[in-house]
């Protein structure tokens, strides 16, 4: 019997209640395929510093650091948005995870489904039909992590804050493999955004990139944009991208625009995935919802559950190689929002139902 053994962190806002309906969800396909669950919760996030005084407390990284994989629920809010930048749950947490678990690519599917199509802001003769693209975001490096890094004051009275933006060849090269991995088993076709006009790291780049593309995978169809063009061609065409691959910072902003394209933040789920394998020889990784934590809605049963199910059928797929579970996963909550069984976010002011009776009939679809 194989047994999914992973990090429950449910953070804050929405998190704990969309993250109970992924467990309740997870439950289910573990009764129907003969899995085994072994599942342990820690704080993580703004419930953290209350509880524990840190954002990321050395309980939880124990916690994560014994298991598979790590599913996330979403960090932050009104309560602790007071906090110095550096306190702050979303920078406290979710950085020293992605750096301790060397989670260096960041896969931010951007889906919407035909049926869904009202929900973009994009005209909807635009998308006729919807969007399916990927975007492959590097995640340990770039401006984010790299040194000196620090304010400071200057002899002239004067302030000056620095970060360095800094890409090694290797770096380039194991977040371009990952692209390729997803282009064939996509449409085969990888756009790389940089920014080759302006930075020596962007030079570095897009050779790195082709060379690589060149080498080990010439089927695929490779272009490359610079990241201002990009961001003006995602809400242009949407569908002329597949799979993009860019920098730490430029995919920070990049799968945002993606998200809204997209429409609902309810439906975006990611994964980030580490360089070092778990107990099935496959990379460990952080799984978790693209809607953050809304706490407009938190603790109202209206939250869509479908970013943290969908987050969950990812980690079957990369963290656990149940690559069948995951496809029945993301079809059940498929057929359960285009039959027009709707939280309030992708209801378009139609009937809506709650958390609780979406999971449900996501749970009738699975069946
Ligand atoms: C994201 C978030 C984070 C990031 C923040 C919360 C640190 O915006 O996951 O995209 O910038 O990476
Ligand atoms: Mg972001």
């Amino acid at each position: 019997m194989q047994t999914i053994k992973f990090a429950v962190l449910p953070g804050d806002g929405i998190g704990p209640e969309v993250m109970a309906m992924a467990l309740k969800v997870m439950d289910h396909i573990a009764g129907m395929s003969g899995l085994k669950l072994d599942h342990t919760e820690a704080d993580v996030g703004g419930i953290a510093i209350d509880r524990h005084g840190a954002a990321l407390p050395e309980s939880t990284l124990k916690v994560c650091r014994d298991h598979d994989a790590i599913l996330f629920g979403s960090v932050g809010g009104p309560r602790w948005e007071n906090l110095p930048p550096k306190e702050q749950p979303e920078r406290a947490a979710l950085l020293p995870l992605r750096k301790h678990f060397k989670l260096y690519a960041n896969l931010r599917p951007g889906l919407l489904y035909p049926e869904l199509s009202e929900a973009s802001p994009l005209k909807s003769a635009r998308i006729p039909k919807g969007i399916d693209m990927l975007c492959v975001r590097e995640l340990t490096g770039g401006l984010y992590f790299g040194e000196p890094k620090h304010t400071r004051a200057l002899d002239d009275g004067d302030f000056e804050a620095v970060d360095t933006m800094v890409y090694r060849k290797s770096e380039i090269e194991r977040i371009t493999l990952v692209a390729i991995e997803a282009a064939r088993r996509r449409q085969g076709r990888i756009c790389s955004v940089d920014k080759a006009n302006v930075l020596e790291t962007s030079v570095l780049w897009r050779k790195t990139v082709s060379d690589l593309v060149a080498e080990r995978a010439p089927e695929l169809e490779l272009s490359h944009l610079y990241v201002d063009n990009a961001a003006m061609q995602l809400v242009r065409d949407p569908n002329q991208f597949d799979v993009i691959v860019t920098e730490n910072m430029f995919g920070d902003i990049l799968s945002d625009e993606m998200g809204v394209v997209c429409g609902s933040l309810g439906m975006l789920s990611s994964a980030s995935l580490g360089s070092e394998t778990n107990g099935h020889g496959k990379p460990f990784g952080l799984y978790e919802p693209g809607g953050g934590t809304a706490p407009d809605i938190a603790g109202k049963d209206l939250a869509n559950p479908c970013a943290q199910i969908l987050s969950a059928a990812l980690m079957l797929r990369f963290s656990f190689d149940r690559d069948d579970l995951a496809t029945r996963l993301e079809t059940a909550v498929r057929e359960t929002v285009v039959s027009g069984t709707r939280t309030a976010d992708i209801a378009f002011g139609g009937a809506s139902v709650s958390t609780g009776a979406m999971t449900d009939a996501i749970l009738g679809n699975l069946s």
